[in-house]
């Protein structure tokens, strides 16, 4: 699609994020047609992109919502996601949160710990309910990926060991309050390699067999998510290899397949815009200062994740330079030795595949507004979040102050 960037910056201010709704339905439709001819459930990772209109146009298309906190379970009810798509993953669920995902009867709970399990047993019993859940097993497998979001090595704190997780569903078959209808496993973000995915789905398949034969019926078998993007040049996973390998995993099992994938949806969905404040140079090299910061798009500074940046209409001969921000960091930056032409205050530039991981990992680091969010689906564009303001920033404190006079 022939995107106005120029316009769209105009007409919202930068610095902006802007999401092909387009392009997030085809990635959708794509993922499911590799399923198709199977029970299959996409459980699109909420952490990715957590506006409401992002997840309602999701939920819209048929997809469930993997959460990892209670406010992304409310946020995917909210959007319109049906309570049976929803589970409940993360390593550290708080009574509260265990209580009000049982009373909202979602689909289950992810569970990550023996501990884990005797709170929601606990917490279950207390509500007379039994609780439905998936356990979390952690294959071992290096998915070969950054070590930052790597997760599927018993080194990492995620999920638990296949001699536990057996003895788990064990425990879990017998209790009263507890219903173990899953199985879970997630072994990294942005993965290349189909292999690692295909040892951990057939190590986790074998236990499912383990289980059948004791009289355990696990109904669904959650992938996790991980698919990886291009960022730049990075060969990514087929899809339909992706869904073999999984075919071939759970060959022979009745179940539901579930995967949870977040950045595979959205981050080439998404661009940031942020427009140029100066240009220096400093004893030879060359900086772009730009309105948007760290707080909005902290990827580049937290893991050196690459983001093609391109300057919108602008000609002249290009030279390298670093793209930074006005937040007081050195580690704040977009994009070092970037090939840019010359630049002036307020020219456009346009910072790729940001559409994951962009936004709900903002802040207000510098008291800076997180920016405004955009749609863009069916060549018209519509505000989905706007701009915060000084006030939504200050709204929590603003009654203590003085207090103590
Ligand atoms: N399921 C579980 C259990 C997860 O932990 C994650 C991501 C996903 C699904 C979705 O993964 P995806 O399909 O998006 O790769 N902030 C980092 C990524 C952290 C991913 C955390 N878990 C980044 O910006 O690269």
């Amino acid at each position: 699609m022939d995107i106005d960037y120029k316009a769209l910056a105009k007409k919202y201010g930068t610095p902006l994020y802007m999401y092909d709704f387009d392009y997030i339905e085809h990635r959708y439709n794509d993922l499911k047609e590799a399923f198709a001819g199977k029970k299959s459930l996409i459980n699109y990772a909420v952490k990715a992109n957590s506006n409401l209109s992002v997840i309602a146009h999701l939920a819209k298309l048929g997809a469930g919502a993997d959460c990892v906190s209670i406010g992304e379970v409310r946020r995917a009810l909210d959007a319109g996601v049906k309570k049976y798509n929803i589970i409940f993953s993360g390593v550290g669920k708080r009574d509260d949160e265990i209580r009000e995902a049982l009373e909202k009867d979602i689909l289950m709970l992810n569970l990550e710990s023996e501990a884990e399990m005797k709170r929601v047993e606990m917490i279950a019993k207390e509500l007379g309910k039994e609780a439905r859940i998936s356990i979390r097993v952690n294959p071992n497998i290096d998915p070969q990926t950054h070590p930052y979001i790597s997760t599927g090595l018993h080194e990492n704190k995620f999920g638990v060991e296949i001699d536990m997780a057996k003895r788990m569903y064990i425990y879990a078959n017998k209790s009263e309050y507890l219903n173990p209808v899953g199985i879970h496993f997630h072994i990294g973000s942005q993965l290349t390699k189909l292999d690692p995915i295909r040892e951990s789905a057939q190590i986790v398949a074998d236990l499912v067999r383990s289980l059948k034969a004791i009289k355990i019926d696990i109904k669904f078998f959650d992938v996790g998510g991980g698919i990886g993007v291009v960022y730049s040049d990075e060969i990514t996973i087929p899809v339909r290899d992706y869904a073999e390998a999984i075919f071939d995993a759970t060959k022979g099992l009745d179940v539901t397949l579930l995967c949870e994938p977040g950045r595979y949806m959205v981050a080439n969905a998404g661009a940031f815009f942020t427009s140029v404040l100066y240009e220096k140079v400093n004893a030879g090299k060359r900086f772009v200062i730009v309105d948007g910061g760290m707080n909005d798009l902290i990827r580049p500074s937290l893991y050196d994740a690459y983001h093609k940046i391109d300057a919108v209409m602008v000609e002249g001969e290009k030279s390298f330079a670093d793209v930074v921000g006005p937040v007081c960091e050195s580690g704040d930056f977009f994009g070092k030795n970037v090939l840019l032409p010359p630049l002036q205050h307020n020219d456009l530039l346009v910072v790729h595949s940001a559409g994951a991981y962009g936004f709900t990992m903002a802040s207000n680091y510098n008291t800076r507004p997180k920016p405004a969010e955009v749609a863009l689906e069916a060549g018209k564009d519509r505000l989905i979040r706007r701009r915060e303001s000084y006030e939504d920033q200050i709204r929590l404190e603003k009654e203590f102050l003085h207090r103590d006079q």
